[in-house]
């Protein structure tokens, strides 16, 4: 195992899926905070959104969630235990701007992360630091029209300079955009799109993801212009997609659908739209509003690394006949007969974890940084209160494994932050029984529970992990 020195070992969690407080000192509705557990949800991570404001009745987990607003330092104190090296965590966008467009920033908002930070600076962990993650103020969807409308590039770049002023002497690592091509894929998570019965989806959607690059640009330009010692990077739903078969069809399918996710990238990190990019709006009537300076933006400000997130891969087949699907991290995959499935049907495939950043890095030659990857479960506490999840070490064990055979491919990563390390709210489904973490939380899917954490086997491994920085698996 060849990890480097000072490799970045640690965990990633995201605002809206652990802090709870969901209205607390001055924070703002968030698109997440309309986001209801059961079928619902579906509809409207698709952009069916029925009211701006909670349903009574309905079950909204991000409201609560597991707490980590008020119970920061206890989990942190866990994180440092484990030897953490670093936390991945998001600033929500609206405890910073309630509504988006205000003239002023929420000071409880803003001392909030900085209270997290020093708290995590206190025991040598470095916050990475996500300025999106799947929220927008519900204000800028209910009044603008979320991203696609050109006045959020402001708003973005508004919030994401208040937070290089506030946090430069902070933060070191900064991310744009959480899975920023999920917004093709979960409209409403990726961009806070609503979609009216005869609107252009593709059309609204491009122009939107047109909006979020340019806002992207602009934060690297603040950041570097602010805090020239620090990173900022991109984020992109990693996963290659193979060709179930060797015909030519697949394969070229197989490439455009990898394609679809890195237009965004290959215009964060090379600065411009790519040919094909450039051929397929054109195929498909798509016409994108730019602005004079953008692609000078755009081709300016590329960012630092790539930050990825990667729990599958997936695969395609233009045979109408092969048709099992199945859902790997959402994106809609053909059944790998070589592989297995989570119990949610999302892929494990290690070795596509080993040939997903070759290939990244191969296409953009700069540091990687792995910010996400882990397995979601159903753990089963026993009667003394244990969680023995050698499936979830497995799982670990054999990624981590692959990520240092890509290292010794010579792709440079520099940290690898699992996934959920302590358990915390479902993206998709919004359940709390999805569990990724070390840390057991007690809270099930109705949101009952003491909140109270305890310690899975996994615990105990990371930690050793970590302590021979890779070593010992
Ligand atoms: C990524 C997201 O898509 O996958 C996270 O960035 C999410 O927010 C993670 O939680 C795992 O997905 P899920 O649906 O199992 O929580």
């Amino acid at each position: 195992m060849t990890f480097p020195k000072g490799f970045l070992w640690g965990g990633a969690i995201a605002a809206n899926q652990a802090e709870g407080a969901y209205l607390e000192d001055g924070k703002g509705l968030t698109t997440v905070d309309l986001l209801p557990t059961g079928s619902k949800r579906w509809d409207i991570m698709f952009g069916k959104l029925p009211s701006f404001q909670p349903i009574e009745g309905e079950f909204y987990p991000s409201h609560d969630a597991i707490d980590f607003y008020h119970l920061y330092k206890e989990d942190i104190a866990l994180f440092a235990e484990m030897g953490f090296k670093s936390l991945r965590v998001s600033v929500s966008w609206a405890r910073i701007f309630p509504k988006g467009d205000d003239k002023v920033p929420n000071e409880a908002g803003l001392k909030f992360y900085d209270n997290l930070f020093d708290e995590l600076l206190k025991h040598n962990i470095e916050p990475v630091v996500t300025i999106a993650h799947f929220d927008v103020p519900v204000h800028l969807v209910e009044h603008y029209g979320s991203w696609r409308n050109r006045k959020l590039v402001g708003f973005f770049e508004t919030y994401a300079t208040t937070l290089f002023k506030r946090y430069k002497d902070k933060v070191k690592y900064w991310m744009t955009f959480n899975e920023i091509n999920m917004l093709l894929h979960l409209p409403f998570v990726g961009a806070g799109l609503v979609f009216e019965e005869d609107d252009d989806k593709n059309q609204i959607k491009y122009q939107a993801a047109h909006h979020q690059l340019v806002a992207s640009a602009l934060a690297v330009k603040a950041c570097h212009e602010i805090s020239p010692d620090a990173k900022i990077g991109c984020m992109l739903a990693a996963g290659m997609t193979y060709p179930y078969t060797c015909n030519p069809d697949d394969v070229f399918d197989a490439m455009e659908k990898d394609r679809e996710s890195f237009f965004f990238i290959d215009v964060q990190s090379r600065g411009a739209y790519p040919g094909y990019a450039k051929r397929f709006l054109k195929d498909h009537n798509l016409t994108i509003e730019m602005e004079a300076e953008d692609e000078e933006l755009l081709r300016k400000h590329t960012v630092d690394y790539i930050g990825f997130s990667y729990y599958a891969s997936r695969a395609t087949s233009t045979d109408p006949k092969v048709n099992n699907m199945t859902s790997s991290n959402v994106f809609g995959s053909i059944e790998n007969p070589y592989l297995d499935k989570s119990e949610w049907g999302w892929t494990i495939d290690p070795k596509g974890f080993r040939i997903t950043a070759n290939q990244l890095y191969d296409r953009y030659q700069k540091p990687l940084f792995v910010v996400e990857n882990g397995l979601g479960a159903l753990d089963q506490l026993t009667d003394d209160g244990e969680v023995h999840d050698d499936y979830r070490i497995d799982y670990m064990k054999r990624h981590i494994t692959e990520m240092s055979e890509a290292i010794d491919d010579g792709v440079e990563i520099i940290g690898y932050t699992s996934w959920g390390p302590i358990d915390i709210v479902s993206a998709s489904s919004g359940e709390m029984n999805k569990r990724y973490g070390y840390i057991y939380v007690d809270k099930d899917n109705e949101g009952k529970g003491t909140l109270s954490r305890s310690k899975k086997d996994s615990f105990e491994w990371y930690k050793k992990v970590i302590e021979s920085n890779g070593e010992v698996l």
